[in-house]
């Protein structure tokens, strides 16, 4: 694996790659890679020739009172779980190669970037599509994989590669979970042993969403009263949204019939936590 800090040298690489007919896949990630990372890594290792992986903690997603400086940064270790996997390139780019002093562009999906995360996380989305166009117009992927643990940065994503043209494939990866069904993230480092156990709270929530769901209610207000009378259950965790929206527009539905994402986001001290589930 090699790991390239320059845009202009990753782009050239991936242009190389492609004169010889390569396929280039592409997983973005902020690093502290765990097991759900690494399975995007290795649905794109088996579906494309050249595979790079970024990492980049991305200054413009993070709220001004939010995690950004803390964020933890594992590079040695992570580097050695990308070896392992056959990662063949690493971008790994500074700050300052990302967002130059005069940068002044933005991109932002309008409407669908205010829902879920965005209503709670101003701003954040537009960090996202912002950093992630820039790395598709660097490694210039056939491919993308994305995990569908953040299921509304997912609709946001697709939303702008329809709305500006991306040539690029999204694909999808299932949720990778702890044994007891925490969703895995870079953030549960931060959960001290009381608060992990404090945190299994959302997965309940939306087990019991499932359970009501196949037991035929499809009512979402009944659904969604049930969900967070689950969680009040948890005094230690404090909910941001339950929502069941459509998995493409993010949009609330009145009955689940049609097929519904389920999307929860909970503090569990400080510590802010996602996950959610799609009724088919
Ligand atoms: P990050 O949180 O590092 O996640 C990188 C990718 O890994 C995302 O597509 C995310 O959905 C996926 N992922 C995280 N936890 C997962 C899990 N438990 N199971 C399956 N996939 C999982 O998402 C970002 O970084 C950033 O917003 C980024 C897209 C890199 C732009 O900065």
């Amino acid at each position: 694996m090699r790991t390239i800090s320059s845009a202009v040298e990753m782009t050239a690489l991936a242009k190389e790659a492609k004169r010889s007919g390569k396929s280039v896949g592409f997983v973005p990630t902020m690093g502290a890679l765990h097991a759900g990372h690494l399975s995007l890594v290795s649905a794109g290792r088996a579906r494309t020739d050249i595979l790079v992986t970024s990492i980049f903690v991305n200054p413009t997603q993070f709220g001004p009172k939010e995690d950004f400086s803390k964020y933890p940064r594992t590079l040695e270790k992570d580097s050695e779980l990308l070896v392992d996997a056959g990662v063949d390139y690493l971008f790994y780019p500074t700050v300052e190669e990302m967002y130059p002093k005069d940068a002044s562009t933005w991109v932002a999906v309008e409407g669908i970037s205010e829902r879920l995360d965005g209503k709670s996380r101003p701003g954040h989305f537009r960090g996202v599509t912002t950093v992630v166009s820039k790395l598709f117009n660097i490694v210039l992927p056939d491919l993308a994989f994305f995990g569908q643990k953040d299921a509304a940065q997912v609709a946001v994503i697709r939303k702008m590669v329809r709305d500006l043209n991306f040539d690029v494939h999204i694909f999808v990866c299932p949720t990778v979970r702890e044994s007891d069904g925490l969703a895995m993230s870079s953030r549960n480092v931060y959960l001290s042993p009381e608060q992990r156990k404090q945190a299994l709270v959302l997965y309940r929530s939306l087990m019991r969403v499932r359970l009501l769901a196949d037991k035929g209610e499809s009512d979402v207000a009944k659904l969604i009263a049930e969900a967070k009378q689950v969680i009040a259950e948890e005094p230690g965790v404090r909910l941001d949204y339950f929502e069941i929206v459509s998995s493409d527009t993010l949009q609330a539905v009145r009955d689940t019939s049609k097929g519904a994402l389920v999307a929860v986001a909970a503090y569990v001290g400080q510590t802010r936590l996602i996950d959610n589930l799609l009724l088919l």
